[in-house]
């Protein structure tokens, strides 16, 4: 589609408002939005003026400069929250040897998942600390998002059976409690206490100076976000993350997200997984 181009829409929004919109979701939060999210914009944010009886999207935009609670809204509505159980699954094989290999002489592991989305990472995670550790693994997962409605998703820990197609029956049977045939829950999955006690979610902008955090960590995931991020956006939080880890700790990015321009922070030690680069001087 062209600029010029302007299908039948519910409601008015034309390039002006995506410029607006974009731009205020990159200072919010960091996100870039190309051109081609043109279409996905309006979409996204149809659903918002629908709720507040709003008649085009540069009415919206007023009102979000009038109204400081809209703009969590508007930010959940623009963040892509795809996730999956065991998503990169070589990532979890990782964390367990790292656990296994590490555990011992009362070491205690605080786990950081840093855009945990709607909480299948986080509990994928807590599953491996339990297998690789045993029962009540001395394990803390802090599992942080901007977005405050899948936080919230996570924390309810509820997921239909087709989105936890990537936990293997094992851990179904382990980890997990099916709804009952013949109710209304039947095709829901619940994932067990066990897991849910050692994660905690709370929402984090990765973009804001203050991150209520308490390093350091053993292992950052933080997978799929950077892609989000331009390159000095990604280079600002890789220079505040690898800090944090602990000396010996690894930081996990995303299939598409690499590092090995910074190699004065980190050094990739398995596939998109990094060590810290401590200077020596
Ligand atoms: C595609 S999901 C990735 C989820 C998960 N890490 C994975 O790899 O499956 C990206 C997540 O990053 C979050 N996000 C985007 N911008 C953010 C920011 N500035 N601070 C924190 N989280 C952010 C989104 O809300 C979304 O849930």
């Amino acid at each position: 589609m062209t600029r010029t181009d302007q299908p039948e829409r519910e409601f008015e929004y034309g390039w002006e408002d995506f410029e607006a919109a974009r731009k205020l979701l990159y200072a919010v939060t960091g996100i870039s939005m190309a051109d081609s999210k043109f279409q996905l914009v309006y979409s996204r944010l149809a659903r918002r003026l629908r709720a507040l009886r709003l008649k085009s999207v540069a009415q919206y935009l007023r009102y979000l400069a009038d109204h400081g609670e809209e703009q969590e809204h508007f930010v959940n509505a623009l963040t892509t929250n795809l996730t999956s159980f065991f998503r990169e699954p070589h990532h979890f094989e990782v964390l367990a040897r790292f656990l296994r290999e590490h555990a011992g002489r009362g070491r205690r592991f605080s786990l950081w998942c840093a855009a945990a989305s709607t909480g299948e990472e986080p509990y994928s995670m807590a599953m491996v600390a339990l297998e690789a550790l045993g029962d009540n693994p001395p394990v803390s997962i802090i599992a942080t998002d901007i977005d405050s409605q899948v936080l919230q998703h996570g924390r309810n820990g509820i997921y239909t059976a087709e989105r936890c197609r990537g936990i293997s029956t094992a851990r179904l049977k382990r980890f997990c409690l099916r709804g009952k045939a013949g109710t209304p829950h039947q095709d829901m999955v619940k994932m067990r206490p066990e897991l849910g006690r050692l994660i905690e979610f709370r929402t984090l902008n990765l973009l804001s100076n203050q991150w209520a955090l308490s390093p350091p960590f053993d292992i950052i995931f933080c997978r799929n976000v950077m892609i989000y991020f331009d390159k000095p956006t990604q280079r600002k939080l890789l220079e505040r993350m690898v800090p944090m880890l602990t000396d010996d700790g690894l930081y996990i990015a995303g299939h598409s997200e690499s590092f090995t321009n910074a190699s004065n922070l980190v050094r990739l030690v398995d596939r998109t997984v990094y060590v810290p680069v401590r200077r020596t001087t």
